[in-house]
């Protein structure tokens, strides 16, 4: 069964990448897909953040890094896959969460959402909070990869320069 992990990963933290290797556990393919969303306003390109996504999932053989545009359904059909995989945090994320997963069914009846909860020790975490972080120069080593948080450092010192 092939699964799509849809989502910004502006950037992938360690919550996005602990979600990824245990849907990797459970499906044949996991598909990362980056949308290319026009209306928001991105830290990384698409290509970047591609990139970083590759560099924090080497270890794992069944799974791929792509990106899409438009609706996830369109895209999950175009990849036959059956799953949409997203996780779930807290309370919070439930509503919008199952709020998509009903719009996506009615788009298509062929694709079921699944929710992973997400491991305690990242419940807390988003790319929003990390970014947040960094802005005020706090720690974010123990949140995203490692190239990651320097490729964060570097976003920064390019547009806060000293
Ligand atoms: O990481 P995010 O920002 O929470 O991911 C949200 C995402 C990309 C999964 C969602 O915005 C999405 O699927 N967008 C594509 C457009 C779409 O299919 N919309 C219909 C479902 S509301």
């Amino acid at each position: 069964m092939i699964a799509i992990y849809p989502g910004s990963f502006d950037p992938i933290t360690l919550g996005h990448l602990d979600l990824i290797e245990r849907g990797c556990r459970l499906f044949e393919q996991v598909i990362v897909a980056v949308l290319q969303n026009p209306n928001k306003a991105p830290m990384f390109t698409v290509q970047e953040r591609l990139e970083q996504i590759r560099r924090s999932t080497l270890h794992l053989p069944n799974l791929e890094v792509d990106f899409f545009d438009g609706l996830t359904v369109n895209y999950a059909q175009m990849r036959r896959a059956q799953v949409l995989l997203r996780g779930l945090r807290a309370v919070s994320d439930f509503e919008a969460e199952l709020q998509m997963a009903h719009i996506n069914k009615t788009l298509s009846d062929q694709i079921e959402t699944v929710f992973l909860a997400t491991s305690n020790e990242y419940s807390f975490l988003s790319s929003s909070v990390v970014k947040e972080i960094a802005r005020f120069g706090g720690p974010i080593d123990h949140l995203v990869p490692q190239h990651v948080a320097l490729d964060i450092y570097r976003c920064h010192a390019k547009t806060h320069p000293t």
